[in-house]
């Protein structure tokens, strides 16, 4: 089917069906004399004609009627343009006349004039450097929303305690309201939160009455690794009414409220900008598996942006995990979006999407029934709002936003080849469960036979991947760990991390209301492909043994502190987990 570039003749059907060379009841569609000779049609063909020579149609002009005159300018377009020998031409409009005068149209029309688009800046770039007035025009405006909203009883669609609720909420559920409904652990994950981000983005602006210029800021916690200022100062707003963006301990880990820096093993998209797939094969993706739609469910298919920095980023600023939303509000889906500094975080999340699209080789998933998913919000008016998936998959075009350090991008439309199936072959495992409260190594002894395996796999390329599997908690253990890959080398040399175990939405998993897809646990997987070929490289692979290292996620204290070990400060729970394994392929 040929694709028209013009706007005047996309979506004629006449044109649409001589364009293709359509044949009707036994006859080429066409325009002459006598077929479709005053169908609408005419008057864009005599358009089109017209950017090709304005003197062609000197007496009648484009009149929508297909005459002598117009015909003989279709005649002179055709031994002009189209090369036709004059004794060979004929009169009528036919599929390559159609599509050449398409084209000229189309250079006729220009580019399609861009809306202005809003720019979500960073919010460390925005904030004045005056650390007794952090406030800007846009992080001002949002406070100023935040309070609006604030002041708005849950019952409307807009306030505070309703669009939180949207994300997840300990109150009952209203009949009918659209709560507890944020996807995580899977595909979906990417889609639904830039969906939700851009109607309170809405809401937001409205609330601040529509400053010009106004998007929502977003928290790059790895180029500035301490809460932003307007959000850790209690001192009042430049209008002397109080700071609602400023929370304190225990609502935030008290930690960072003190200037706690996050560590970069937290902060880091490194190794989930570096995946190839949006989705797996193979396994870990960049966006998360195919699951759901489901709000927390197991067995997770949970993507490499969604665990670092999303999950992490939650457990640290919400500190030590507990069930109200009196405390710890980030490390909690039921309370996250009750802090302000929530929707930073996930415009950090949304533009790393923008940003691992903008990378080579790089596409969302084509799948029909992921696109064609849609979730349920509330727009500015209160009204409520459905959306597909389809509909937010180019920030730009789609929702008219675009973040200052990104270039507009038009989405890649061919997805990159897949690598072939191969069933991954497993290299070596943990013989026995392991518990993990704090320091914990895991060591898996490579079988007589596994290591030659190993080996001629890693050497075709293949990818490696660290499972840790069946893991399970009765409560979120207070503290995400980070994950090492240990081999036996001089000093730090062998210590590599690999990424994170995080357990945020672990206690919306174990309840029982939730759909569990029957499994009773669930799996982190971690690519180590690179980390393997660094050490092969180095000469540092000995593959008698691995070792797997977990270790609470320490802060780094703010300065003149001394770091308290978190497990020191307070007894651990406990994680079990059932078996570490190694595969390659
Ligand atoms: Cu749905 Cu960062 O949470």
């Amino acid at each position: 089917m040929f694709e028209f570039r013009s706007e005047l003749f996309q979506g004629d059907a006449v044109l649409r069906a001589i364009a293709d060379d359509e044949v009707v009841a036994g006859v080429r569609v066409r325009i002459s004399r006598m077929q479709n000779a005053q169908d609408p049609a005419v008057l864009k063909v005599q358009t089109a004609l017209l950017d090709f020579d304005s003197g062609c149609l000197p007496v009648h002009g484009a009149d929508g009627k297909y005459g002598d005159e117009t015909a003989g300018a279709v005649r002179r377009f055709k031994i002009e343009v189209l090369g036709v020998p004059p004794a060979e031409v004929i009169d009528d409009v036919g599929p390559l006349t159609v599509q050449r005068l398409d084209g000229i149209r189309a250079d006729a029309e220009g580019p399609t004039p861009t809306p202005t688009l809003a720019v979500r800046r960073d919010v460390w770039a925005l904030e004045q450097a005056d650390p007794a007035n952090p406030f800007d025009a846009i992080t001002f405006a949002y406070a100023k929303a935040v309070q609006v909203m604030q002041s708005r009883p849950i019952t409307d669609r807009t306030s505070w305690a309703y669009q939180a609720a949207i994300h997840g909420s300990v109150a009952p559920q209203p009949a009918g309201a659209h709560w507890n409904e944020c996807q995580h652990f899977g595909w979906f994950f990417l889609p639904w939160h830039r969906m939700y981000l851009h109607f309170f983005e809405r809401i937001v602006s409205a609330a601040a009455g529509n400053p010009p210029g106004f998007a929502l800021p977003y928290w790059n916690y790895d180029r500035r690794n301490t809460l932003p200022p307007a959000f850790n100062t209690p001192r009042p707003l430049p209008d002397g009414t109080v700071n609602p963006l400023f929370l304190t301990a225990p609502q935030r880990a008290a930690i960072y409220v003190r200037g706690g820096q996050l560590p970069a093993t937290v902060t880091s998209a490194d190794a989930a900008l570096n995946m190839a797939n949006f989705a797996a094969p193979p396994d870990p993706g960049f966006g998360g598996g195919p699951v759901g739609p489901a709000h927390f469910m197991r067995p997770p298919a949970i993507g490499g942006l969604e665990q670092t920095p999303h999950n992490v980023i939650h457990g640290q600023l919400g500190g030590p995990f507990d069930r109200t939303c009196a405390s710890a509000l980030m490390a909690n889906p039921n309370c996250a979006a009750l802090d302000p500094i929530f929707w930073l975080h996930h415009a950090n999340i949304d533009r790393l999407w923008n940003r691992w699209l903008a990378m080579p080789g790089h596409a969302n998933p084509t799948d029909g029934g992921w696109l064609s998913t849609k979730f349920t919000f509330a727009d500015e008016t209160g009204a409520e709002v459905t959306m597909s998936v389809a509909d937010v998959l180019d920030s730009a075009r789609q929702l008219g936003y675009v973040y200052d350090d990104l270039p507009t991008f038009s989405l890649p439309t061919v997805s990159p080849p897949q690598p072939p199936a191969q069933p991954p072959e497993l290299i070596a495992a943990t013989e026995a469960p392991l518990q993990v409260a704090g320091d914990t190594a895991a060591t898996m002894t490579v079988p007589d036979g596994a290591a030659a395996l190993f080996e001629s796999l890693v050497g075709d390329g293949r990818r490696v991947t660290v499972n840790v599997e069946n893991i399970d908690a009765q409560a979120a253990p207070d503290t995400d760990y980070a994950v090492f890959l240990d081999v036996p080398a001089e000093g730090n040399a062998g210590h590599h991390h690999i990424g994170n175990l995080s357990f945020f939405g672990l206690d919306k998993m174990n309840d029982p209301d939730q759909p569990h897809n029957g499994a009773s646990s669930f799996r982190h997987a971690f690519d180590v492909t690179d980390v393997i070929n660094g050490l092969r490289n180095l000469g540092l692979m000995d593959l008698s043994s691995l070792t797997v290292s977990f270790e609470p996620i320490r802060p780094i204290p703010p300065p003149g502190e001394v770091g308290l070990a978190l497990e020191q400060a307070m007894p651990l729970t406990p994680v079990q987990i059932g078996r570490v394994s190694l595969f390659a392929g």
